[in-house]
């Protein structure tokens, strides 16, 4: 854990403009900068970039948050690497928290980091001399360039080689790095032997894991990496770090089974394939891939092993995928992978059938369609049986609603009978975020005022400090974030910095969701300080209104029930003054 101090710190001393000036060269246009949206395609300029907000917005797609977030979404690094990422750009030494991952660990995986990089530059080196392995590669059409992209290497026909390099071969850390194995009696030996060696690279550039394939014949034909300390197979892609920028300008990332397939592609200049490694498509896959690309295309086998691993794709999809962004299959010839595809018919006839592929909601309907029998009533029902737990689980609105709309064609039903079938939501609530289904229970009508008045203030926390806490009524979720936020702000806790630094605060609380889709909106509007004031204070003003009128009923109720006494008739009195006071209450957000 990095404590928050940290971030916050780290926060108000990076400067977003220059974070995402390393990736997209900005304007300046006023106070603001501005560019093309790196988040969606578009020809004149709708992104902009506030210094004093640090904060960065896009019009047009809605794209918005803070410096971290911008690492996280352009450069798709996880939230402890974007905030190491900035701190390493300041010279910051990141402090971790000396709960969960202790700092003995951490100097564990630094040292694996370190083992595994000598590792793989000593496999490298052996590839230089091991003429057989070279050989190997030459017959499989490898050059030399491509080989080095990818860092291959060969580990030599010996049962302790990496003692040329690891002189300490008793040392736990090869153990725990996966690079030997320890038999029954303690006997150290080279888990990869006589194999040519893929690295894995995780998303900084380090070697997690190795890919060994045997040479000739022989089982198994690939030798994997244990899962260590430092790689978990269903986060790791192949190839993704040196694919990362095609996959960016292309907008399509190609997901396929094998290294060989990935090197292939690359040789013949498809540089965006990423491979599974020898495990099935997580949902983790699928939404790093997303992070990056508008389009995945899963390419496998046409054989029965893999249209199942594309089935497993397709579930890992399901959850990830919103709208606007597509996953397709590419199914190729059962007597071909990428591989051999691209060597037989080149890139551009692997380019046109990666751009044909089978769209997921005809995929899933295909599949669902050949297990029945549709001439039937029974298997029509069926149909709409097993597309349930499927549909069900696709978050985005539009999508789920054209394969609700194809399902129903198939099984002769009404769109809306699918729905109900199916249990599920209407789509207007299903397109809501699910931070706003906190609070479970059902939630009175949403509070626009408490709401609009959260987005004023998370622009100017400082004003937090002025508002009178009990008007917030307790309960909603707007109400809970804006009295966690004038908190935050009376404790100290929100350095002045801009809304990106507010936004930060509360990642991880059950309020960011809201917070993260509210702190958008006043982005979009961008008034003036002095109309955001009147409208604060008319905000306030109207919320008292408000709470002041909801006391006079309950006060005016006892009286015509049982009376009031001195006391209540004394607040009853004070109350009609203090309304009379008031100016009378405001529509929010019509300024
Ligand atoms: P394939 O058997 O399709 O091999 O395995 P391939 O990629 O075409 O390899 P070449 O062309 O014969 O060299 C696909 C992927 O499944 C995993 C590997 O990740 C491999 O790239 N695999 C396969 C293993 O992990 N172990 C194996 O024994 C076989
Ligand atoms: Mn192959």
């Amino acid at each position: 854990m990095i404590p928050q101090s940290f971030i916050q710190d780290l926060l108000a001393r990076a400067d977003i403009v220059d974070v995402v000036e390393r990736y997209v060269p900005l304007k300046k246009a006023g106070a603001n900068y501005q560019a093309c949206c790196p988040f969606h395609n578009e020809k004149s300029p709708s992104f902009t970039v506030s210094p004093t907000k640090q904060f960065y917005h896009c019009f047009g797609c809605g794209a918005h948050g803070s410096a971290i977030g911008f690492l996280m979404e352009y450069a798709g690094l996880s939230y402890p690497d974007a905030i190491r990422d900035l701190a390493a750009k300041l010279g910051l030494a990141v402090p971790e928290e000396r709960s969960a991952p202790d700092p003995a660990r951490q100097e564990k995986s630094a040292s694996l980091v370190e083992v595994m990089a000598r590792a793989a530059r000593f496999y490298r080196e052996q590839l230089k001399q091991s003429p057989r392995a070279i050989e190997y590669l030459k017959g499989r059409g490898l050059t030399g360039e491509v080989a080095a992209r990818f860092g291959i290497g060969y580990a030599p026909d010996d049962w302790s080689s990496l003692k040329q390099v690891f002189p300490r071969y008793d040392v736990p850390e090869l153990l725990e790095a996966g690079l030997v194995i320890e038999n029954d009696s303690g006997r150290r030996y080279d888990r990869f032997r006589d194999r040519i060696m893929f690295p894995i690279l995780d998303g900084k550039g380090n070697v997690v894991g190795f890919g060994g394939r045997i040479l000739d014949k022989g089982e198994p034909k690939y030798l994997n990496s244990p899962e260590t300390p430092l790689f978990e197979k269903g986060r790791e892609l192949y190839g993704l770090p040196q694919a990362q920028r095609t996959i960016r300008s292309e907008g399509t990332v190609i997901v396929v089974e094998g290294y060989m397939d990935v090197v292939a592609l690359a040789q013949f200049g498809v540089g965006n394939a990423v491979a599974t490694l020898g495990t099935a498509t997580t949902p983790n896959h699928v939404h790093k891939l997303l992070r990056l690309a508008e389009r995945v295309v899963f390419c496998f086998d046409g054989d029965a092993a893999g249209r199942k691993a594309a089935w497993r794709a397709l579930e890992a999809s399901l959850e990830q995928l919103p709208d606007g962004k597509s996953a397709a299959f590419l199914f190729l010839p059962p007597e071909h992978d990428p591989d051999s595809f691209v060597r037989a018919f080149g890139p551009d006839a692997y380019a046109e059938q990666a751009a044909k592929a089978l769209p997921l909601t005809d995929f899933l309907l295909q599949e669902l369609k050949s297990r029945v029998d549709l001439s039937t009533g029974e298997g029509r029902s069926r149909l709409i049986f097993d597309a349930k737990p499927l549909i069900s689980r696709l978050q985005a609105p539009m999508l789920r609603l054209q394969l609700t709309r194809s399902l129903a064609g198939a099984a002769r039903m009404e769109a809306r009978e699918v729905e109900q079938l199916c249990g599920l939501k209407p789509l207007a609530s299903a397109a809501r975020p699910p931070a706003q289904a906190v609070r479970g229970g059902a939630r009175r009508s949403p509070p626009p005022k408490v709401r609009r008045l959260l987005a004023v203030v998370l622009n100017k926390p400082a004003w937090s400090a002025r508002l009178p806490v009990e008007v917030i009524q307790a309960g909603g979720l707007e109400g809970e974030a804006l009295k966690a936020l004038a908190d935050a702000v009376d404790h100290g806790e929100l350095p002045t910095g801009g809304l990106g630094l507010v936004l930060e605060h509360f990642r991880g609380s059950p309020f960011h969701g809201l917070i993260d889709e509210l702190s958008s909106e006043l982005a979009a509007e961008h008034p003036d300080e002095g109309v955001l004031e009147a409208e604060f204070n008319d905000l306030v003003d109207s919320l008292r209104f408000d709470q002041i009128r909801q006391e006079i009923e309950v006060l005016n109720a006892k009286a015509r029930s049982s009376g009031l006494d001195g006391a209540e008739k004394h607040r009853l009195a004070e109350l009609l003054a203090q309304k009379h006071g008031l100016k009378s209450p405001v529509k929010p957000g019509r300024l």
